[in-house]
């Protein structure tokens, strides 16, 4: 989950590294580090605890020099949050420094047989077990990358890495299970977990695959460690603009994102209309389909199987990504795996897919940033076009997730067309429910700022309250609990007591006059109700409104990203970056 960024070139190393480092933030914030090789062909290393601008106030990363270096910006999984477990970690020689994304897991093996042959360790990180492998594995290599494949022999797990040689000034870039990406810029070369890193600088990118490694100085080459011998590898051109990922005057990513969904939504229709047919074809054809997905992803699988059930009468069941080995047995060649992912690295997700390929069942995937593994490792794909999504809370994608899943939905009943213009309905609703947003912050102030909040809504709308629990929760830090609205006589009911906030979804359709019961049971306890409706009912204590349009529960969830953002900002919270989570879950 960490971000790396690596930089060789001409130019002085440690701002380009530090502007990287900080796009790369999103992915992990709980410490940073740099190392560069400075003139005398000394590797320096500085690093610390807590956001970059709070760390390099206190280490000054600026006052590293040299022409090429490695940054990374930590989400700790070994070892706690302290200065030492920071990365970049150097071998007991000092020639070698290293970061790193993903997880040893024969770390606790490794480093006691490195221990025993005389190596010292900093941290009790897994990560800091590579660097010393590599330093011992060298004392038989023939060279580096002789040593770096038989490191990749004795490692488990997840480990990509930059590492930074102070003999050869070389970083070597190995990827195995968490994404790698080198940008190729004029003289100069990046490695980076993420496109969008570098693409100030350059929108020319290789991606690595597992088993690759890419060596970087005044040029890049790039070898297979498994075939053992030098590779040439297609250099894509990224659509993508350094603009679209940086704040353009909002004073968060997470605004900027909601107010770019009518854009992107209208994006995410425009689907290749070939590529769409095949899918349509392939789930036809399928026994069975099953959506995976995690998070918020997971959420648009639930909102897509309520339709793929309405529209085409098929039960397409909805799989959290943590949850697919308990449902593995499902999986043969005649059954379909839809998997839901922004980011398209998503360890959870990452792992069904690659069971469900071992039984035999086709993978189809739906996700945001091209290129990612996810991407590549289905049979087909579609992408949400929603350009790079940097705020740790999802908001544009999902929508775009929603918007091209009901349009599927639509298109396996041969009602493309509609489909069409009903979500092009919902787009409108964006646009008038975006110009809302000091009103809803205003209610968000008087009525919603309470340490609980419960969200009722049912059909569609159920899955819909359900994403705006979980935004709640991710970036205001208010305990907030979504349900069905028939559940609640079942047991949550019991929770109600004069003044407690409530927001109760009520659709214009056939859930309406059950959600009327079940506000009332509400009311009746004390309870405030905040209704979201395109109708203005007496029951309701506050209101936000919305057009009537056919597939109104869709066109509500901007409210509800509004009110999490809101309530986030107001307590005082970054919404960006939401403490102890990360953009890109690449750990299982
Ligand atoms: C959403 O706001 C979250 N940050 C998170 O739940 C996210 O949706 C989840 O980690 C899945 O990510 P993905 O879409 O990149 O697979
Ligand atoms: N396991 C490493 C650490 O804890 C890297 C974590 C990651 O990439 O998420 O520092």
């Amino acid at each position: 989950m960490c971000g790396i960024i690596g930089y060789s070139g001409t130019r002085q190393a440690s701002p380009i590294l530090l502007a990287s480092l900080k796009r790369l933030e999103y992915r992990g914030y709980d410490s940073c580090g740099m190392a560069l090789l400075n003139g005398n062909k000394v590797i320096d290393v500085k690093k610390g605890t807590g956001r970059i601008e709070e760390v390099n106030g206190k280490v000054d990363f600026l006052s590293l020099s040299g022409k090429v270096g490695i940054a990374h910006t930590r989400w700790a999984t070994h070892g706690n949050v302290t200065m030492e477990n920071a990365h970049p970690f150097t071998s007991c020689d000092q020639k070698y420094a290293l970061i790193h994304n993903g997880i040893l897991e024969n770390y606790v093996e490794l480093k006691k047989q490195l221990i025993e042959k005389g190596h010292h360790f900093n941290s009790t990180t897994d990560t800091e077990v590579l660097v010393h492998l590599i330093e011992e594995n060298m004392k038989q290599a023939k060279d580096l990358i002789d040593a770096i494949k038989k490191t990749s022999e004795q490692a488990e797990g997840a480990f990509t890495f930059l590492l930074l040689s102070q003999d050869s000034g070389e970083i070597y870039c190995f990827r195995k299970d968490s994404p790698l990406i080198i940008g190729v810029g004029n003289n100069e070369f990046f490695a980076s977990s993420d496109i969008t890193s570098f693409l100030e600088y350059t929108n020319k990118a290789i991606i690595l695959e597992n088993y690759e490694l890419a060596i970087l100085n005044d040029e890049c080459k790039i070898y297979d460690l498994v075939a053992e011998k030098e590779i040439e590898k297609d250099i894509s051109i990224i659509e993508w603009t350094a603009e679209q990922a940086t704040k353009t005057g909002y004073p968060h990513f997470m605004l900027k994102e909601i107010v770019e969904e009518v854009e992107v939504s209208k994006h995410a229709l425009d689907q290749d209309p070939i590529k769409l047919a095949g899918i349509v074809k392939l789930l036809h054809q399928a026994k069975n389909v099953y959506f995976l997905g995690s998070g918020t992803s997971y959420r648009a699988c639930l909102i897509a199987s309520i339709y793929f059930a309405k529209f085409t009468h098929r039960n397409f069941m909805p799989i959290l990504g943590s949850e697919f080995k308990t449902y593995q047995n499902l999986f043969d060649n005649e059954t379909v795996l839809f998997a839901i992912s922004q980011s398209g690295e998503t360890a959870d997700v990452l792992e069904g897919i690659r069971i469900a390929k071992s039984k035999g069942s086709k993978v189809i995937s739906l996700v945001n940033v091209m290129g990612s593994t996810i991407m590549r490792e289905s049979d087909q794909y579609l992408t949400l076009n929603a350009g790079p999504e940097i705020a740790v809370a999802s908001t544009k994608a999902f929508t775009s997730q929603v918007i091209i899943l009901v349009l599927l939905a639509f298109a396996l009943n041969n009602q493309l067309s509609e489909g069409k213009d009903q979500l092009n309905e919902v787009i409108d609703q964006f646009e008038i429910i975006i110009k809302q947003s000091d009103f809803i912050k205003e209610l968000s102030k008087k009525v919603l700022n309470k340490q609980n909040l419960f969200l009722i809504g049912r059909g569609v709308a159920f899955p819909v309250a359900m994403e705006g629990e979980l935004k709640i929760k991710e970036i205001a830090y208010i305990h907030a609990d979504a349900l069905a609205g028939g559940e609640l006589k079942h047991h949550t009911l019991a929770l109600i007591e004069p003044g407690i906030s409530c927001i109760a979804l009520v659709p214009n359709d056939e859930t309406k006059d059950d959600m009327i019961n079940n506000i009332m049971q509400i009311k009746a306890r004390g309870g405030i109700i905040t209704g979201i409706s395109s109708e203005k009912l007496d029951i309701f204590d506050h209101y936000i409104s919305l057009g009537k349009v056919a597939l109104e529960p869709i066109a509500m969830i901007p409210i509800l990203q509004l009110i999490a953002y809101h309530l986030s900002v107001l307590r005082g919270n970054d919404p960006d970056f939401p403490r102890n989570l990360a953009k890109s879950v690449t750990v299982l």
